[in-house]
Formats: C-alpha cells, sequence, structure tokens
C-alpha cells in the first residue's frame, strides 16, 4: 500500500514523524510537502495529494495542519476524496469503519505526536464496514 502525505508548516514535523513510521512498518510513501518550516499555504499541498488519492498514484494519504480544517475543507473539494478529521483514537476508527476515509487529516498543534500515531495505526487497521455506511456515502455528492 502506497500512502500519501501533505502538511503546511504547522504540521511539517508529524508528516516527517509519519513518513518515517510508515516506512518502518513496510509502507510506500511519497511526500508532497511542505518541507520547510517556513510559513505556507495549506492548499498548495491538500491539492496536490488530493490530485494524487484521484489518479491512483497513492492508495490515500495522510494530511496535517494546525487545526486540521483547513485541509480537511481544501481535500473535500475534490470528488474523489473522502477526507475525515480525527483528533482521538476512536474517531480514527469511525472516519475508516463508517465513512471510508481515503485522506486522514489530523490537527497537529490540538494532539500529541502519541495520539497522532495511535490515530493512525486505527485509520490502517480498521476495515470499512459497508451496508449502510456505503449508502450514506453514495449520498454524498449532490451534483
Ligand atoms: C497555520 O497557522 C494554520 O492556520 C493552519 O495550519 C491550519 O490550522 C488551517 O486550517
Amino acid at each position: 500500500m502506497k500512502i500519501g502525505l501533505c502538511s503546511d508548516h504547522a504540521g511539517l514535523e508529524y508528516k516527517n514523524k509519519t513518513i518515517s513510521y510508515l516506512l518502518s512498518k513496510g509502507y510506500e510513501v511519497a511526500n508532497y510537502g511542505t518541507d520547510s518550516p517556513e510559513s505556507c499555504d495549506y492548499p498548495d499541498f491538500a491539492h496536490a495529494l488530493a490530485n494524487a488519492v484521484e489518479s491512483g498514484e497513492v492508495d490515500a494519504g495522510i494530511a496535517y495542519c494546525g487545526t486540521g480544517n483547513g485541509m480537511a475543507m481544501t481535500l473535500n473539494h475534490h470528488r474523489g476524496i473522502r477526507a475525515g478529521l480525527a483528533w482521538g483514537t476512536a474517531i480514527g476508527k469511525l472516519v475508516k469503519e463508517h465513512n471510508n476515509a481515503n485522506v486522514l487529516v489530523m490537527p497537529a498543534r490540538f494532539i500529541s505526536w502519541r495520539m497522532a500515531l495511535s490515530i493512525i495505526r486505527a485509520w490502517l487497521d480498521t476495515p470499512f464496514a459497508g451496508g449502510r455506511h456505503q449508502r450514506r456515502i453514495d449520498k454524498i455528492p449532490n451534483v
């Protein structure tokens, strides 16, 4: 499985730690930036990750910004993206089980690295439940 990563400056440290963690677990990764601690604009990186997921260049994505909201808002403008914001382990599990999020978004300024790891594991290890949840996902697009 190949996972794409992105962040703005606020999420840079956790993004880089996530890349190391995923590599250590045998995942393939692709980094869509930022790679600088300088202040930057999260959409520049969110769109790059979203395009990669939509084109199949990567199977799924993980994104960080300070609150997670800017990344989630931008990612969810893409038709092929279901980006879910998670700040606790149970939400990390449910965002896959119920929402089949293909991009996991986390608020780097509001969770510990230990929590981020726990959320990532929950999201990766939990299967999508399908059934009534698939029906609901099918109703998300309004055009
Ligand atoms: C950057 O200061 C901050 O606005 C950004 O990381 C994010 O929280 C936006 O949603």
